[in-house]
């Protein structure tokens, strides 16, 4: 099926009421562009789910809180097209920040709540409101059966989770593996704001995930002070923070939690934020 850019809501609407007339699922990939090999793992997915698959791609400006931040994300739109091509993607949902938010921005917002105020959450306030703003839009013009996030963005995917539980959308959550480098390192838009000569330091951050993966038998103390460890060696990465978390509800385990556990990271290598994680079982 031939890919078809669309950039307005009532166009996209329109095709995929055709779709579903004729009794076809789709597969949502909610993007922001500057797509890598992660980006296509989830269109592999969604491919795998439904026989139709949209891929948005749109910078979302009320997820920055950073101005800079937001004009420096990398707009790749032709590339994007390009890299979809191997893919069967029906459509690709590109519209403009003037299609999606009219007025600015929305006078009424999603509200992350509780969990969105912790990790990625107190690093960058009112993010997850924007992200969860925006995916609720996408959810209502797509309507989609199935949408797919990828796991290296663990907060994200827990509270997308709640947000579709919540608010009862429709649509069924497909969680989809981290995508990573031979050397390790979770793919990411970001990884090519750093310095091929500090590469190595990011390393620090999936061998940390890998030593916690190792020391999970000992324990939760034991098992982040081995993933410190591994943090502390390397100066040139500056952690903002390592935790144990249940994966259900995204609270931090106490020392004594046995079951499955989800390890976080966040640090910065020269001014670039990464973020990854890992799942363990504490026995
Ligand atoms: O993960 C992302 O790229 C964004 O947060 C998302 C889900 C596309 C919302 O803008």
């Amino acid at each position: 099926m031939p890919t078809s850019t669309i950039r307005s809501i009532e166009a996209l609407r329109q095709a995929l009421a055709t779709e579903r007339a004729s009794g076809r699922s789709i597969a949502l990939v909610p993007t922001m562009g500057a797509l890598h090999a992660g980006h296509l793992a989830l269109v592999a997915a969604a491919r795998e789910q439904a026989d139709v698959v949209v891929v948005s791609i749109f910078v979302n400006p009320t997820q920055f809180g950073d101005k800079l931040d937001l004009e420096a994300y990398p707009r790749t739109l032709d590339h994007d097209l390009e890299k979809l091509d191997a893919y069967e993607v029906g459509y690709v949902f590109a519209p403009s920040t003037e299609e999606i938010y009219p007025n600015g921005k929305t006078e009424i917002t999603v509200q992350a709540g509780m969990t969105a105020s912790r990790f990625e959450g107190r690093s960058r306030p009112g993010h997850f409101d924007g992200v969860l703003t925006v995916v609720s839009k996408l959810l209502n013009i797509v309507e989609p059966d199935f949408a797919c996030f990828g796991e290296k963005d663990a907060q994200q995917l827990h509270l997308v989770r709640r947000l579709v539980a919540d608010l009862d959308f429709a649509t069924e959550i497909v969680p989809v593996a981290t995508e990573r480098d031979s050397d390790g390192l979770a793919l990411s838009s970001r990884n090519a704001r750093i310095d091929p000569a500090r590469r190595e330091h990011a390393l620090a951050i999936p061998r940390a995930l890998v030593a916690a993966s190792r020391s999970a038998d000992l324990g939760v103390e034991p098992m982040l002070a081995a993933a410190q460890g591994v943090m502390q060696s390397d100066t040139k990465v500056k952690l903002d923070y390592l935790a144990a978390v249940d994966p259900d509800t995204f609270l931090p385990v106490d020392e004594n939690h046995s079951g499955a556990v989800r390890v976080l990271i966040a640090g910065t290598v020269d001014g670039v934020r990464l973020i990854d994680n890992t799942l363990v079982r504490i026995p």
